[in-house]
This record gives structure tokens, C-alpha cells and sequence, in this order.
């Protein structure tokens, strides 16, 4: 199996799809907004050129395997699909019953949703013993861990499929339950939510929460940075989908992040979240 087909070219999408291609698979990139494949294909040369160290035989091979889409019907014949749409149940569903009429028994289909129930997406698909879910990390081709989600109806064939398929692409798999947030984002986005509340609370700057989070607690990068890096928009996403599926106050989102996102202001992606930025990414 060497076409995949990656649907929604953003930030996590493109760079699944640049993460394949750099391993020799046949990558189709699709998306609704020709902006945003214009985006992904400047977005992946240049991390390419800095990856591979301008070894320009390899950046055009890789550059040469991966090819920009507009519709589904152009995916029609890949062996395994990835969907990376915006993170909003509706649109993913929505994705999947159309996929359903190009997939048979032999492709596979997984979802890098971050906060959808896989077996509710699941209902979506045909062949829903072929679907699962396969969370990346922000930027896919640097971050190590992906997360192999089994839902309700996935297969043992499928999990072992999608776990042999991470090590193919040099990534560590982990097992987590369909549970909200899997495991590393319900960790990761309450500590987000929370320093999100001590810049609300007026305790500390962003830069001195950052500076705590990084001197004191050894993280690469401090939870205010790192949430403008997934973007806000997503953030607020999966907190809400922890608050509602756990039923626990303690997941509400920070009124300050609610009235960030409000202004459309998203993170890096749109060049102000937390910090401002001289260039969106
Ligand atoms: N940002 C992160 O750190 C991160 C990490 C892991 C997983 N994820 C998940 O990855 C997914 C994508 O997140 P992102 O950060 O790349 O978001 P993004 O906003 O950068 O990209 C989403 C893309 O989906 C496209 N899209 C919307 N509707 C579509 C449709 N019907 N068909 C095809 N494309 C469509 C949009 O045009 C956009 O380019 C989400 O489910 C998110 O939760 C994000």
C-alpha cells in the first residue's frame, strides 16, 4: 500500500502529507481552499530544503510524489485515506459519508481528529472495521508520537495495520481508548487551560507563564506559545469536548481563550493568539 490520500492541507494535514512523501509513499493533498494548497506546497518545499539540507535530488523526488486536489473523486484511487479537515464533528462526518462511495474492502481510512469520538465517526463510514483513529503531533514530521485510537468497530486488522504503519513512518505508536482527548491532549489541554487562567487572573505576563512552564518544568516550550502552535481554535475544540464528555467543571474553557478565538484570533496560523507573530504559518 503506497497512495494516501491526506484531506485537509493545514497545518497537520500538509504535514502528514509531506511526512509520507519523505517515506516514498504517493501522497494525493486535498483540500476545499486552493489558498491553502498554494500554502502547503510553499509550506512543505521549504521544510524540505531545511530538512534535507538542500539535497535537491531528494527534495525533488519527495516534491514530485505528492500532488494538490480540490475534490474527493480525485483521491478515488488511494489505498489509505487521512482525514485532517478542521476539527468540528459535522465537517468530519460530513468528509467520511462521502468517502464512502470511493472505498472498498481493501483501503483503509483513519481520522487525525483530536477530540471526535472515533466509534461516532465511525457511523459515518462504510467499512467502519477499516477505520480508526491516527493522531499526529504538531509539526507531524519533527514530533514522534502518534496515537492509535481503536474504535468500537475497528478491526484487530486495521489497529495492527495503522500501528505497523506509524513505525513504517518512523513515528512511535501509542494504544489509547476512544476516551476524550486520548491521552496526551487530556493531559496537555487542561495545563493549557489553565495557564490560560493565570494570565486571565492577571497573576504573571505571558512570557514569565511561558518562562515558568520552560525554566522550572523543563518543557521545550511554554504552554501559551505552545497552544498559538496547534492554534486556539483547536484548543478551545478539544477542551470543549472534554468539558462535555466528562461532565467536570474543572475542563471549562478560560473565558480569556473563548474571547481570543471570538476575535478570530487563532494562533500562529492567523499571526496573533497569545503573542503576535510577523508571519503566519
Ligand atoms: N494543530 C494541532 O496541533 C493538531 C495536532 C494534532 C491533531 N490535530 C487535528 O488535525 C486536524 C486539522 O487541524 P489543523 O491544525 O491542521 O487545522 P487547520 O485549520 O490548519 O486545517 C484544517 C484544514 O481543513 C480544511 N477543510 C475544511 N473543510 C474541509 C473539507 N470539507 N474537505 C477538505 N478540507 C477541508 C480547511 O480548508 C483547512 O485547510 C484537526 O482535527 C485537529 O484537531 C491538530
Amino acid at each position: 500500500m503506497k497512495k494516501v490520500a491526506v484531506i485537509g492541507a493545514g497545518q497537520m494535514g500538509s504535514g502528514i502529507g509531506q511526512l509520507f512523501a519523505m517515506h516514498g509513499f504517493t501522497v494525493q493533498l486535498m483540500d476545499v481552499s486552493s489558498v491553502i494548497l498554494e500554502k502547503a506546497k510553499n509550506n512543505i518545499k521549504r521544510s524540505l530544503h531545511k530538512l534535507l539540507d538542500g539535497d535537491i535530488q531528494q527534495i525533488n523526488d519527495t516534491i514530485q510524489r505528492i500532488s494538490y486536489h480540490m475534490t474527493l473523486e480525485e483521491l478515488r484511487e488511494c489505498d489509505i485515506f487521512i482525514e485532517s479537515a478542521f476539527e468540528d464533528f459535522n465537517i468530519k462526518s460530513d468528509i467520511l459519508s462521502q468517502l464512502s462511495s470511493l472505498i472498498d474492502q481493501t483501503t483503509y481510512v483513519a481520522s487525525n481528529t483530536s477530540a471526535c469520538s472515533i466509534s461516532e465517526l465511525a457511523h459515518h463510514i462504510s467499512h467502519p472495521e477499516r477505520f480508526i483513529g491516527f493522531h499526529f503531533m504538531n509539526p507531524p514530521v519533527i514530533m514522534q508520537l502518534v496515537e492509535v485510537i481503536r474504535g468500537e468497530y475497528t478491526s484487530d486488522k486495521t489497529f495492527e495495520f495503522f500501528w505497523e504503519l506509524a513505525q513504517c513512518i518512523e513515528k512511535k505508536p501509542i494504544a489509547s481508548k476512544n476516551s476524550p482527548g486520548f491521552v496526551l491532549n487530556r493531559i496537555l489541554i487542561p495545563m493549557i487551560n489553565e495557564a490560560a487562567h493565570v494570565l486571565y487572573e492577571g497573576v504573571a505576563c505571558a512570557q514569565d507563564i511561558d518562562a515558568a512552564m520552560k525554566l522550572g518544568a523543563n518543557h521545550p516550550i511554554g504552554p501559551l506559545a505552545l497552544a498559538d502552535l496547534i492554534g486556539l481554535d483547536t484548543t478551545l475544540a478539544i477542551l470543549k469536548r472534554l468539558h462535555k464528555e466528562l461532565n467536570d467543571c474543572k475542563y471549562a474553557p478560560c473565558p480569556l481563550l473563548e474571547e481570543i478565538v471570538a476575535k478570530g484570533h487563532l494562533g500562529r496560523k492567523t499571526g496573533k493568539g497569545f503573542y503576535e507573530y510577523s508571519e503566519k504559518k
